[in-house]
C-alpha cells in the first residue's frame, strides 16, 4: 500500500475553498471582476524588472510564471496575442513562450508573431513555443513517428549558453507530438532526446532560445537551473521579487489608496483573508476593523484562535459577531445542500451589513483576491470602484465599497510567504481550505442542529489532532469528518448493544481542488483515529473511510 503522496509542490494555484452556487459566506471567496488600483502594475514597478510569459494554451503556463517568481523575478502571464505596444510599454527583460495543445500545423493553431522575435528582448520558447519559433524562422518541424509524453532522457551535445554547466545526460519531462528536426538557419542544436532530434536550440546573437521539454515541472530536475540561466545570464535579471519586498510595496500602495478612509475586512480565519487583513493593518493601523462572523459552524477552538491571534497578538481592531443562534434558527429543518448554502449566505450578509453599519459604513472593503483569480477572470487589471453585486456571492447589492486587494498580484505560495513574513502563526499560514458554510455541509441527510454539530466537532478534533501528530497535515489538501445525520448503526461496547452515529473520514490530496485523489493514510493511523473516536465520543460507534476520488465524487459530501 502506498502512503500519502509526497508533499505537493509548494505552490498549488488553489484558494481557500471554491464557492458553490448559492451561498458562500466566506469573504475569502468573494470575487470581483474589476480591481482597485493596479496591484500588478505596482508589482512590476517595484520589481523594476519582469519577464512576461505569453500563453499559447499550455496546461503549465501559470506554473512557468510561478517558477520565474520563485527565481526572484516578477512575472506575469499574458495572452499570446497581447498587443505588441503593450509589451513594448512594459519593456520586460525577457519573454517566455509557453507550451500549448495545438500542432503548429493545425489551422486553429495560435500563430507566433515574428515581430515578437525582433524586439531585441531575449525569448525562450518552451515546447509549442520552441516549435513555433523554429517554424517561423525556417527550421524543420514535423510530426514525429511517436509522441513523447512523460519522463525522457536528454542528451546534451553542445551546452551553448542556455545549458551551460549542466550534465551531458539528464532526465526531463516531455509532452508533445510535433518535433523539431532541423533548427532554423543561424541556430545551434544543443540537445536531443529519443523522439526529439532537436530538444534544445539557441541563437545567442539574436538572443533566441528554445527547449522542447518543460523546465517548470518538478520532473525536470535541471529545469530551475535552466530558467535561472535564462533569467540571470541571458536576461540580466537580479533577484528582486521577495516576500519582504511585497510587504513593503503593498503597504505603500494601500496607504495611497485609502488615505484617511475607514476600511472593513471580513475575516474567516483562512490564510487569504488573514494575510490581507494583516497587510492592510500594517499599512493603515486602526483605520481597519476586521469582522469575524461566528456562525456556529466552525471547528473546535477556531473562533478563539482567530481572536487570540488578531486581537490579542496583532492588536488588530476586531469585532466578533456571535451569530450562532441566528444561524441555527434559520437552519432548522433545512436538509437540501443548496438551500443550506443559500440560508447561510443570506444570514452572513445580514450580519456583515449590520456590523458595517455599526462601524459607520466604511468606504473600503479588503478582499483576498489572488493572482490565479485574476487570471481566471480574464486578468482585468484596471482601476475602478465596483458595486458589490459584481462580486460572486457574499455581499449585498446596495453596499458600495471600494475594494482593497493587496494579494491581487500573488500566487498562493507567495501569500503564505508574505503571511510568514508578517509573523502569522504557522498554523494559520498552512491552514487547509475550509468551506464558508463550514460544518453545515458536513452534516448530511438531515438538519443541522447543536447536538449533531457537537458530535461532528468532537470527531473532527480527534482527526485533526492525529493527522497533525502524524506530520501529514500539510501534505493533505483537506482532511475532515462527515456525519450522516439520520444514520445509526448497531455496535457492541463493553457487552452492551449500542445504536450510534457513524463518522466518515475524508482526506484528499489535490493541487487545486478541481480534481482530487483520496489519500492513502497509513492503516495504523486510521486504526488510532477510529479507536479514539469510538472510545472518546459516546455518540459514535462506527468509523468509515471515504475512498472516492474527484471525479466522480466531490471533495465535500454536499
Ligand atoms: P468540492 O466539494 O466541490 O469542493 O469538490 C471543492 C473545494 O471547494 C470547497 N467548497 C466550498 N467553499 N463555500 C466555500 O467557501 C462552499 O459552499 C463550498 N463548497 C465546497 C471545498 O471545501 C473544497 O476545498
Amino acid at each position: 500500500m502506498t502512503e500519502v503522496a509526497a508533499p505537493r509542490p509548494a505552490a498549488p494555484p488553489e484558494r481557500d475553498g471554491e464557492a458553490r452556487a448559492g451561498s458562500p459566506p466566506a469573504v475569502d471567496d468573494v470575487r470581483a471582476d474589476a480591481a482597485a488600483p493596479d496591484a500588478l502594475e505596482e508589482g512590476r514597478a517595484a520589481a523594476a524588472q519582469e519577464v512576461l510569459v505569453l500563453d499559447y494554451g499550455g496546461q503549465y503556463s501559470q506554473l512557468i510564471a510561478r517558477r520565474v517568481r520563485e527565481c526572484g523575478v516578477f512575472s506575469e502571464l499574458l495572452p499570446h496575442d497581447v498587443a505588441l505596444e503593450e509589451i513594448e510599454r512594459r519593456a520586460p527583460r525577457g519573454l517566455i513562450l509557453s507550451g500549448g495543445p495545438a500542432s503548429v500545423y493545425a489551422d486553429e493553431a495560435p500563430r507566433l508573431r515574428t515581430e515578437l522575435l525582433d524586439l531585441d528582448i531575449p525569448v525562450l520558447g518552451i515546447c509549442y513555443g520552441m516549435q513555433a519559433m523554429a517554424r517561423e524562422l525556417g527550421g524543420r518541424v514535423e510530426l514525429a513517428e511517436a509522441g513523447e509524453f512523460g519522463r525522457s532522457e536528454l542528451h546534451v551535445r553542445e551546452p551553448g549558453r542556455l545549458l551551460n554547466g549542466l550534465p551531458a545526460e539528464q532526465s526531463c519531462w516531455m509532452s508533445h507530438r510535433d518535433s523539431v528536426f532541423e533548427p532554423p538557419p543561424g541556430f545551434t542544436a544543443l540537445a536531443s532526446s529519443p523522439s526529439s532530434p532537436v530538444a534544445a536550440l539557441e541563437n545567442p546573437d539574436r538572443r533566441l532560445y528554445g527547449i522542447q521539454f518543460h523546465p517548470e515541472v518538478v520532473h525536470t530536475p535541471y529545469g530551475t537551473a535552466i530558467l535561472e540561466t535564462f533569467l540571470g545570464d541571458i536576461c540580466g535579471c537580479e533577484e528582486s521579487w521577495t516576500a519582504a519586498q511585497v510587504v513593503e510595496d503593498q503597504i505603500r500602495r494601500v496607504r495611497e489608496q485609502v488615505g484617511e478612509g475607514k476600511v472593513i475586512c471580513g475575516l474567516s480565519g483562512g490564510v487569504d483573508s488573514s494575510v490581507a487583513a494583516l497587510l492592510v493593518h500594517r499599512a493603515v493601523g486602526d483605520q481597519l476593523t476586521c469582522v469575524f462572523v461566528d456562525h456556529g459552524l466552525l471547528r473546535r477552538n477556531e473562533a478563539e484562535q482567530v481572536v487570540a491571534s488578531f486581537r490579542d497578538h496583532f492588536h488588530v481592531p476586531l469585532v466578533v459577531a456571535d451569530a450562532q443562534d441566528r444561524f441555527l434558527d434559520r437552519l432548522a429543518g433545512v436538509v437540501d445542500p443548496e438551500h443550506k448554502r443559500k440560508v447561510i449566505g443570506e444570514e452572513f450578509i445580514r450580519v456583515f451589513e449590520e456590523e458595517a453599519g455599526r462601524l459607520g459604513d466604511p468606504r473600503y472593503l479588503v478582499q483576498g483576491t489572488l493572482y490565479s483569480d485574476v487570471i481566471e477572470s480574464g486578468g482585468s487589471t484596471g482601476a475602478s470602484t465596483i458595486k458589490s453585486h459584481h462580486n460572486v456571492g457574499g455581499l449585498p447589492e446596495d453596499l458600495e465599497l471600494e475594494l482593497v486587494e493587496p494579494l491581487r498580484a500573488l500566487f498562493k505560495d507567495e501569500v503564505r510567504a508574505v503571511g510568514a513574513e508578517l509573523g502569522l502563526p504557522e498554523r494559520m499560514v498552512w491552514r487547509q481550505p475550509f468551506p464558508g458554510p463550514g460544518l453545515a455541509i458536513r452534516i448530511v441527510g438531515g438538519e443541522v442542529n447543536r447536538e449533531r454539530l457537537a458530535v461532528l466537532r468532537d470527531a473532527d478534533f480527534v482527526l485533526q489532532e492525529e493527522i497533525r501528530a502524524a506530520g501529514l497535515y500539510r501534505e493533505l489538501w483537506q482532511s475532515f469528518c462527515v456525519l450522516p445525520a439520520e444514520l445509526r448503526t448497531v455496535g457492541v461496547q463493553g457487552d452492551e448493544r449500542t445504536y450510534g452515529h457513524v463518522i466518515a473520514i475524508r482526506a484528499v490530496t489535490s493541487d487545486d481542488a478541481m480534481t482530487a485523489d483520496w489519500a492513502r493514510l497509513p492503516h495504523e493511523l486510521l486504526e488510532r483515529i477510529a479507536a479514539r473516536m469510538v472510545n472518546e465520543l459516546p455518540a459514535v460507534n462506527r468509523v468509515v473511510l471515504d475512498i472516492t476520488s474527484k471525479p466522480p465524487g466531490t471533495i465535500e459530501w454536499e
